[in-house]
């Protein structure tokens, strides 16, 4: 049977650069995301480039059950999963009370509830093998909650929490898990208003392969998370030395819209 890393998101930004950066490493794939056409011409792509196997399968990770869904398209068409990259998501951005509640609890779904349903079906299965990796992407917000992300970065808190938990619950069985935080990216994650925000004035994104190198690396290395670039960790350290009040009036000056 031929093993797989399944990358969720695969369709853009961080996801598909790692799939094209694990297929120069001559790793098989599955990729999931929902646009058809994307993961049409990224299978082509890595299959030309770098003669390994690479499949794609749609799903909608907001969908009730998501996980358990892609979890049965696996095990019917009978594909061996080694390695599981959560890494499909999404932000909105706003005054929480203002934005649809039908996008947040979406948000929810896609950046929580799929990961936590596919690390749970996809990691029972690596345990009793003896073997396996998953790598979580969460984000530099993991550290810092931000007014006007707020449920993106709540999202992103709980995937830290989880994921540091759980890689020490799956250690002795083999199973690596790990927690890739970027800063700012330069992905269509953003929106118009994000990009018009003081901290992405401010500050350049990363560049998507750069971000994309470190999670290959960490999800390969197997232990610990990664915020990725100094001044990144630099920041994520602040509010242990910064009074709450003010780091939320700077985070709230950082996430306004810039005048
Ligand atoms: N860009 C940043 O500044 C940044 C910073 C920190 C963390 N992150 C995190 O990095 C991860 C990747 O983001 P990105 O920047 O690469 O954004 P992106 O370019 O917008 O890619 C997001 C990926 O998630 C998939 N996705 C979104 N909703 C989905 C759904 N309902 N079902 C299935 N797939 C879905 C998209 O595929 P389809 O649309 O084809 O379904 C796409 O492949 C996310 O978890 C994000 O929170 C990003």
């Amino acid at each position: 049977m031929q093993a797989y890393t399944l990358i969720t998101g695969a369709s853009s930004g961080i996801g598909l650069e790692m799939a094209k950066q694990l297929a120069a490493k001559q790793h098989n794939l599955i990729l999931v995301a929902r646009n058809e056409d994307k993961l049409i011409q990224l299978q082509k792509d890595l299959k030309g480039q770098f003669s390994v196997e690479v499949l794609y399968l749609l799903h909608d990770l907001a969908e009730p059950h998501a996980a358990q869904k892609l979890y049965q398209e696996v095990k019917t068409k009978h594909y061996e999963i080694t390695g599981l990259i959560n890494n499909a998501g999404f932000g909105d951005y706003g005054r929480f009370v203002d934005l649809p509640l039908e996008t947040a609890e979406n948000m929810i779904a896609v950046n929580v509830t799929a990961l936590v349903g596919l690390t749970r079906l996809f990691g029972a299965d690596m345990a009793k093998k003896g073997k396996g990796r998953i790598m979580n992407v969460a984000s530099l917000l993991s550290f810092l909650p931000f007014p006007y992300y707020a449920v993106y970065s709540a999202t992103k808190s709980f995937v830290l929490a989880f994921t540091e938990t759980i890689a020490t619950e799956l250690e002795p069985a083999g199973v690596t898990v790990t927690a890739l935080c970027p800063g700012t990216v330069e992905t269509p994650f953003h929106t118009p208003n994000m990009r018009q925000t003081n901290a992405m004035s401010a500050n350049k994104p990363m560049s998507v392969g750069v971000v994309a190198t470190a999670g290959v690396d960490l999800f390969l290395y197997g232990k610990g998370k990664k915020i990725v670039g100094f001044k990144n960790w630099l920041i994520s350290n602040l509010p242990r030395v910064t009074p709450d009040s003010l780091m939320m009036n700077i985070k709230k000056n950082l996430a306004s819209i810039k005048k």
